[in-house]
């Protein structure tokens, strides 16, 4: 697929290596695309992927992925250009400055103000329930982590779940986009799990079914 990044930080610039990795053609929307950390990262694709701006980035992408801080999300998706019939996956959190709690949720949540944003796009929850430096083995032993995807547009989320399987999570629907209510606080708790209450990044969340 043609996929286009707004932002190639840790979870752009790693979602969309593993994507080029699989036979995807990715562009990275940045806002300087000859500055070296980009190119670094062009260079570690092997010429698979390229940098561009993220107006070109969006272009180019039928799936869009926003990975901006949430503080820049809004600016960046104005400067994203019109999303209207595109797959937008929403990967931010809504995190405070000090990472001390959401700065939203409940009655909302950063993906459904991404979606009432970007009106058109067909926006989807995903990546952003683990650690990015995850994405590209979400094996932890025998067992793959697992991806929880929300969407209102069900094809959509389907392109999704399928794009979360092929780097090897296990992927759950999680139903509609308001779910992300849900998602955002759980990212949340990775996050603190994490870097404040001693497990350290090296966990993932796991749906068990029987
Ligand atoms: N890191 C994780 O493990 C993780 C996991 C799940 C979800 N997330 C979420 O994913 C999002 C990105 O996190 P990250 O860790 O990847 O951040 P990051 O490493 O700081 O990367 C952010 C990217 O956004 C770009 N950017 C910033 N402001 C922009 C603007 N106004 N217009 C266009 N691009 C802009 C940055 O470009 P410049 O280099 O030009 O500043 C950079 O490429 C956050 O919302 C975060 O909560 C992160």
């Amino acid at each position: 697929m043609k996929i286009g990044t707004i932002g190639a930080g840790n979870i752009g610039g790693t979602l969309g290596r593993a994507w080029a990795a699989t036979g995807h053609q990715v562009v990275f929307g940045v806002r300087d695309p000859r500055g070296p950390k980009v190119q670094e990262l062009v260079t570690a694709t092997g010429g698979k992927a390229r940098a561009a701006s993220p107006a070109e980035a969006a272009a180019h992408g039928e799936v869009v992925l926003l990975a901006t801080p949430w503080a820049a999300a809004r600016a960046a998706l104005g400067g994203a250009g019109d999303l209207t019939g595109k797959i937008l996956v929403d990967a931010t959190n809504p995190l405070q400055p000090d990472l001390s709690g959401l700065a939203l949720g409940h009655t909302t949540s950063a993906g459904e103000e991404v979606a009432r944003w970007a009106p058109g796009a067909k926006v989807v929850k995903a990546f952003n329930t683990i650690g990015a430096q995850h994405i590209a083995n979400p094996r932890f032993g025998t067992q793959s982590a697992s991806m929880l995807i929300c969407g209102d547009d069900l094809a959509a989320k389907k392109t999704v779940l399928l794009l979360a399987e092929s780097l090897g999570f296990d992927p759950v629907d999680a139903g509609p986009l308001r779910q992300a209510r849900l998602l955002e606080p759980l990212a949340m708790l990775w996050i603190s799990l994490a870097y404040a209450y001693g497990h350290g990044p090296d966990i993932a969340f796991k749906l068990l079914r029987r």
